[in-house]
């Protein structure tokens, strides 16, 4: 049998993009995938680790041995409804464990914004530019949506912004209904922790999985929802995302149209 020829550097590097590997971030490369425990360690270039708290366990009913994505789906339940701040539920999704995209992530995107803002936009994933800085849209889409913010005489002093998945899903891939279920505790408690006025939802993703809806976004935007925390109703708005807008700046009119909508309500309840 014929060996296959070696690929060439340029074949490598066009294969690794196509896989969604589209920036270096470090000059060695890290097997992320790797058990640590048995990831090959070179001692003269990892530092000292602090030592880490406890990973968040997977909480099983006694006797009970359901099928994983049901036990992290449980288990972020649990973990979320338990955390009575925005900082202990960050510090809490640190530790879980449960979502694999963690994995391939380099870092959790949390949130940005004030915590104390009448106004909470939530959008579906980081993309690369968030994984690498950590912060939720600050790409070309998050430039966008500063200037969205700013129509309304806003800034991200005086919003909150997160994500429904908080961890880069690899190659800015559609998260799975799995993993979407598994993180979805912890955006809606960071929802009931921000307490906003009004929410708004960026795009398909977030507003079918926050809101409960199967409409698309062409029929769902612009029109108010209730969204329930559980202990209170939040006026929810959804809109175009801002890549979306990107794509088909046409759309800019009617997103245009949804902000003054949410202006008005915001003054309406000042
Ligand atoms: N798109 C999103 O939905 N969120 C981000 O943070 C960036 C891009």
């Amino acid at each position: 049998m014929t060996p296959e020829p070696a690929l060439s550097v340029r074949e490598l590097l066009a294969f690794y993009l196509e896989a969604g590997v589209d920036c270096a971030l470090a000059n060695e490369p890290i097997n992320r995938l790797a058990e640590p425990d048995i990831a090959p360690k070179r001692a003269d270039v990892v530092p000292v680790q602090p030592a880490r708290p406890a990973p968040v366990p997977l909480i099983l009913p006694p006797g009970e041995t359901p099928a994983a994505p049901d036990a992290a789906i449980a288990s972020a339940r649990e973990a979320a409804r338990t955390a009575p701040t925005l900082t202990d539920l960050r510090q809490l999704m640190e530790r879980f464990d449960g979502c694999s995209l963690k994995a391939t992530a380099t870092r959790l995107v949390f949130s940005d914004g004030n915590p104390e803002a009448r106004i909470m936009f939530v959008g579906e994933a980081p993309g690369r530019d968030e994984d690498i800085e950590g912060l939720p849209f600050v790409g070309r889409s998050g430039k966008l949506l500063d200037r969205m913010i700013g129509a309304i005489g806003l800034d991200r002093t005086k919003a909150y912004i997160a994500n429904v998945i908080p961890w880069r899903p690899p190659g800015n891939r559609t998260p799975t209904p799995q993993e979407t279920q598994i993180c979805l505790p912890f955006i809606q408690r960071q929802i009931e922790l921000v307490d906003p006025d009004v929410l708004v939802t960026l795009g398909n993703p977030s507003t079918q999985t926050l809101l409960g809806t199967r409409e698309g976004i062409m029929r769902t935007r612009g029109r108010w929802f209730d969204y329930h925390t559980g202990t209170r109703v939040i006026r929810a708005l959804p809109t175009f995302h801002p890549a979306y807008l990107l794509r088909s700046p046409a759309y800019k009119r009617l997103a245009w149209q949804d902000l003054l909508a949410i202006a008005k309500v915001l003054r309406q309840s000042s």
